[in-house]
């Protein structure tokens, strides 16, 4: 897809999140989600929900994005834009779920890490990890030094 030069980077995310949304595979619930993750070098990893007949084998949008992109080597990430609502529907701001969160936390720096939830590329809200995961749980809780 063409950018266009004066669309933002939260635009651009949001964009792809919304693209990425038109792949979800959620025959069960209905409910389509995309993700854009940036990372901190400036790539985008986009990714939609993956469900399964055994419901718990489930794979949400936001991890999809984290897993493709730390399986191609992403450690750093600085912002991710979400949006997700039942198909065919006007978009809600959707949150994050708790295991996508600690995913998060597990590479992000909950003070830095951006979360975007948008309704459409010029409607959204911006939060921190640390908003969404006030004392998280997080790789410095296992280290010996703290
Ligand atoms: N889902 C996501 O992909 N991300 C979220 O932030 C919330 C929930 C998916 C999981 C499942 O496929 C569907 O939405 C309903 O829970």
């Amino acid at each position: 897809m063409e950018k266009n030069n004066s669309e933002s980077r939260y635009e651009e995310l949001i964009r792809l999140a919304l693209k990425a949304r038109e792949l979800s595979y959620a025959p069960y619930s209905d409910f389509c989600v995309g993700a854009c993750l940036e990372t901190k070098s400036g790539k985008l990893f986009s990714g939609c929900n993956i469900e399964n007949a055994g419901y718990t084998a489930t794979n949400c949008a936001e991890r999809t994005a984290f897993f493709k992109a730390v399986s191609e080597g992403e450690r750093e990430f600085q912002k991710i834009a979400i949006v997700g609502g039942k198909a065919g529907r006007e978009l809600d701001y959707c949150a994050p779920c708790g295991v996508c969160l600690q995913v998060m936390e597990e590479f992000c720096n909950p003070k830095q890490f951006e979360i975007i939830l948008a309704k459409s590329e010029k409607e959204c809200q911006i939060y921190l990890l640390e908003d969404l995961l006030p004392m998280g749980f997080g790789p410095g809780n296992l280290t010996e030094d703290r």
